[in-house]
């Protein structure tokens, strides 16, 4: 398969450091060396599902195809108002569609794991044109009052038109399940039954931990894959990974010996918009023209799970 559109939408509202601050004990001077982070894209009279559908519409009109050539939709979130139905069938009744679609859940890895399902889908030969739509409100996920998370996180929705070809020439996917170190829980309705006790909480980190997970895994994704693939990593053009943390890419960059010119970010406006990250970036660097037909991408990215991906594709 090959990427033959992209899309992306931010929510309006803009949320700087210095804003943070007016309401919680944090500061620019702690958060921008520590993340990269100045300012984040936060969700106020939007709805994540128009967004979705939005970048949906984006990404089929830089294809040039239309909703009712695409032969499947798959939608990577990890929560959203809704749920049930998916947000995938939302999208599809938005954009017009009438194939099948699927929701994923795989956190901020969720574009690779798609770009995955996808991929067999191609190969199986059942599908001609793949929708794939990550739309994340990880705002709506951490307590505003927890400076350790609220202040790490933008909302976004990012999407990209797949057709057939031979470009992706590789993908890795890893899990290691931890469940204390990042998640979320969430009380459902009561019964008559329930015996158990049980609490919410909002989105609960070990950063540390988290760092030096999104580390080891995504630099051993990204090695794995170029070795099989027998790909030097000064022959490829760009690496568009997760913008979790500046220093999350800077360490990958160093681990890769590559120039940071290879690495477009940003994180420093978008802060972590989960598995919109991604497909974000790669629709911005899309649309200023930076990628060259026959350039070299690796994309890489991490999160909740633990669960990683890479992916090797030409553009
Ligand atoms: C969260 C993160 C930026 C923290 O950086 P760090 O270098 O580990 O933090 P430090 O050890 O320098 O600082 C921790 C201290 O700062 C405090 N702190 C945390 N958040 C703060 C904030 N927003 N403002 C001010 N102080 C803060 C903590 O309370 C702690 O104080 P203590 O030492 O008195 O307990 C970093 O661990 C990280 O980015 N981890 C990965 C997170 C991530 O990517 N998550 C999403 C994955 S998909």
């Amino acid at each position: 398969m090959k990427i033959i559109g992209t899309g992306s939408v931010l929510p309006k509202q803009i949320v700087t450091n210095d804003m943070l601050s007016e309401f919680l004990d944090t500061s620019d001077s702690w958060i921008y060396p520590r993340t990269g982070i100045k300012y984040r894209h936060v969700i106020s009279d939007e709805n994540l599902e128009d967004m979705a559908v939005e970048a949906a519409k984006k990404a089929l009109d830089n294809a040039g195809i239309q909703a009712s050539d695409l032969d499947y939709i798959i939608c990577s979130n990890v929560v959203n108002e809704y749920i049930t139905p998916s947000l995938s069938c939302i999208i599809q009744g938005g954009i017009g569609a009438t194939c099948p679609c699927l929701d994923i859940n795989c956190a901020c890895a969720g574009f690779i794991y798609a770009l995955d399902i996808a991929e067999s889908h191609f190969k199986a030969g059942r599908v001609k044109n793949v929708l794939i739509v990550c739309a994340e409100e990880p705002t709506r996920m951490t307590s505003w009052k927890d400076r350790n998370v609220c202040v790490l996180f933008g909302d976004g929705a990012g999407a990209a038109v797949l057709t057939e070809g031979d470009n992706i020439k590789g993908i890795k996917l890893s899990a290691a399940s931890a469940t204390d170190k990042l998640y979320q829980k969430r009380v459902l309705e009561p019964t008559p039954y329930i015996t158990k006790e049980e609490h919410s909480e909002s989105l609960q980190m070990r950063g540390q931990d988290v760092f030096k997970f999104a580390v080891k895994a995504s630099s051993g994704d990204i090695k794995y894959l170029l070795d099989n693939l027998n790909i030097a990593p000064d022959s490829v053009n760009w690496f568009l990974l997760h913008q979790a943390n500046i220093r999350i890419i800077n360490t990958i960059q160093a681990f890769l010996e590559q120039p940071a010119e290879k690495f477009p970010t940003n994180v420093e406006s978008h802060g972590n918009s989960s598995s919109a990250s991604c497909p974000i970036l790669l629709d911005e660097c899309n649309r200023k023209g930076m990628f060259k037909k026959g350039d070299l991408i690796v994309m890489s990215a991490f999160g909740a799970g633990f669960i990683s991906g890479a992916v090797v594709l030409e553009w």
